[in-house]
């Protein structure tokens, strides 16, 4: 029999180190709510531009990615990977925060979860996922960290499923429910992260688990009829060599009739394409695949090929981590994904937090079937005030257009574009193949015959800072069709030299000239989410601007190319602040 028991975390600040011991057993759950622990304010700097108005975050520390996201009578329940130590450092073992709302905009905070309560998860409860069992009742499965750091698969159940809050959560005895061990070939640093898990007819659940063997990526497959007893399938659902390791799988299906409504996990047949995304540990990046699950084999079979340099990304630009779950209230697939910082972990721990979350998607298949459309959840724009409409207008080439009155900190703006084929368009070289390495040679200052045009956000007043969110479009004469970039410059987007100003780049599948080209962004403060041609591709970056903070940043329209462009429709809206914590 094993005790269920939970350990105190006892943080004491000796001579300015951290001192960290487990205390003695305690019969309940313990009740930490996360600014509950004893941390150095001095430490944290008053100041606080990068803080979000409505993007998730917690109120100090570190946070990475999002867990066992779900919807339990009739609230919606967001855990994250949290490390209640070190400011916004990420060393120390992690525990789950966790919080609750009912619009996935305005959230409360409840206690933390899943803190050091058995061997198999005594050095830190990790990712993982919630599946809901028998109709009513929630399970997370998550990966615990041993005292030997061996990585293991643990199961919780909430200590009372009459409480919608499900506050309070209970190891059970049987944990690890599933482990690596010598005749399975899992080595124990590469066995996490835990999907939601599935069941097909059989009666069998089924649960993916990240690995891999040397260089090969895994999608380790597990069944089990009871949840508890778990047996590793002989072949994973998916492999991919020469990938390293893959974090936080996510398999769910879409519908293929292109319907912006999303489906159980556990649906098959005629009416769904399958996805299946990795978080690639090696280049940071969350690509996925459409395709097709072979239940009689267990496999997937992607569509095209997978993996390789151009696979599909949720986002291109700082995405990781991500993970999905199906609304049954709103029949809506919800995408939700860690948002790491750029800056430096110094500059972390002086801000006192690290990591926040980006706008939860509606996601769903293109009637292409060849990738998703991604789109911020409706509830969003409730957080809109003040909308500014500008008339439909041309902007002509080497021209800015300031938006005025607005939060231009803290802000929604949509804007749609006509453009019409010139004779003076740039020319596509074919060796052009890597759209990221195009959008830094080819920046928002690199004046080209369409464009670059678009948004300079997070701008100052003289331009020594912005973020320029862009197109940018090309000729193949050989075939005479048009290529269309997107950039989001980072380069200056600030002043302090020291966080990481990749820029980010993409190809978007459009015909610029017939269907035109259309842009919502997402500014709040430290982060712009950026969504081209009604959710196609999107980029998303985190910017540090030292000028352009609070009421003295800026918003602009521009084009820098040589041709005029129409703006056919720009709106933008102040944002409200929300609950955020
Ligand atoms: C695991 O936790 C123990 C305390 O329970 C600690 O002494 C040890 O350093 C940790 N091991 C690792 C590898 O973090
Ligand atoms: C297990 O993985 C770790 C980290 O990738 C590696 O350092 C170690 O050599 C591996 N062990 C075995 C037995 O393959
Ligand atoms: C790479 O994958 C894409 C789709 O993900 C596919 O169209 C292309 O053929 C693949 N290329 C190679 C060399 O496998
Ligand atoms: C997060 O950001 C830090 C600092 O820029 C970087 O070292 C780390 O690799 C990033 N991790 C991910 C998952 O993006």
């Amino acid at each position: 029999m094993a005790l269920c028991y939970s350990t105190k975390l006892v943080i004491l600040l000796l001579g300015g180190s951290l001192l960290l011991g487990y205390g003695v057993i305690e019969l309940q759950a313990s009740h930490h709510v996360q600014n509950a622990t004893t941390l150095d304010q001095s430490l944290i700097s008053a100041d606080q531009p990068y803080r979000t108005a409505y993007h998730f975050q917690p109120v100090q520390n570190w946070m990475n990615d999002p867990c066992g996201p779900v919807i339990y009578k009739g609230i919606y329940h967001l855990f994250y990977q949290y490390n209640p130590i070190g400011n916004g450092s990420p060393d120390g073992p992690r525990v789950w925060g966790h919080s609750t709302s009912f619009d996935m905009v305005n959230w409360s905070p409840q206690p933390l979860i899943l803190e050091p309560q058995m061997v198999s998860n005594m050095n830190g409860s990790y990712s993982g996922s919630i599946t809901i069992i028998q109709g009513y009742i929630p399970a997370i499965l998550f990966t615990g960290i041993t005292p030997q750091n061996e990585q293991v698969q643990d199961l919780a159940f909430p200590k009372d499923i009459s409480d919608p809050y499900l506050k309070e959560w209970v190891l059970v005895p049987e944990n690890p429910v599933m482990s690596p061990t010598l005749e399975n070939n899992i080595n124990a640093s590469s066995f996490r992260d835990p999907t939601t898990a599935w069941r097909l007819s059989d009666g069998n659940w089924r649960v993916l688990i990240g690995s891999k063997i040397d260089r090969l990526g895994l999608a380790l497959l597990f069944r089990s009829m009871d949840f508890i007893n778990w047996v590793q399938a002989d072949e994973p659902l998916y492999s991919y060599d020469q990938t390293g390791m893959w974090e936080c799988p996510d398999f769910f299906p879409v519908y293929i009739n292109g319907f912006p409504i999303g489906v159980d996990t556990s649906a098959i047949g005629p009416t769904v394409k399958h996805v299946l995304k990795v978080s690639l540990d090696d280049t940071k990046r969350d690509i996925y695949a459409i395709g097709t699950y072979d239940t009689t084999k267990d496999a997937y079979i992607p569509d095209a090929g997978f993996l390789n340099d151009s696979s599909l990304r949720y986002d291109y630009g700082k995405y990781y981590a991500s993970k999905t779950f199906y609304d049954n209230l709103k029949m809506q697939r919800i995408l939700l994904s860690w948002i790491n910082e750029s800056s430096t972990v110094e500059d972390d721990i002086k801000k006192g937090w690290s990591g926040i979350h980006a706008i939860p998607r509606r996601v769903w298949l293109d009637k292409s079937r060849k990738q998703l459309i991604q789109w911020p959840i409706a509830e969003i724009e409730r957080l809109r005030v003040n909308p500014v409409i500008l008339p439909t207008q041309v902007i002509k080439g080497g021209s800015t257009i300031e938006i005025p009155r607005i939060t231009a900190a803290q802000a929604d703006v949509e804007i749609s574009f006509r453009v019409r084929d010139m004779p003076i368009i740039e020319r596509f070289d074919a060796s052009w193949t890597n759209p990221q390495l195009l959008c830094s040679q080819k920046g928002p200052t690199v004046s080209g015959g369409l464009g670059p045009f678009g948004l300079l956000t997070l701008a100052s007043t003289g331009l020594e800072e912005y973020t320029a969110v862009f197109f940018r479009i090309f000729k193949a004469y050989d075939t005479n069709k048009f290529i269309v970039l997107m950039c989001s410059d980072q380069s200056r987007s600030s002043l302090n030299p020291t966080p990481d100003k990749t820029t980010y780049g993409t190809f978007v599948n459009v015909d610029p000239i017939r269907e035109g080209l259309s842009l919502r962004v997402l500014i709040d403060h430290s982060i712009v989410e950026s969504f081209a041609n009604k959710g196609k591709n999107v980029i998303t970056a985190r910017v540090y601007p030292t000028l352009a903070i609070y009421d003295k940043t800026r918003l602009y329209a521009f084009n820098y190319g040589v041709n005029n462009v129409d703006i056919t429709w720009l709106t933008a809206w102040s944002m409200r602040k929300a609950n955020i914590a």
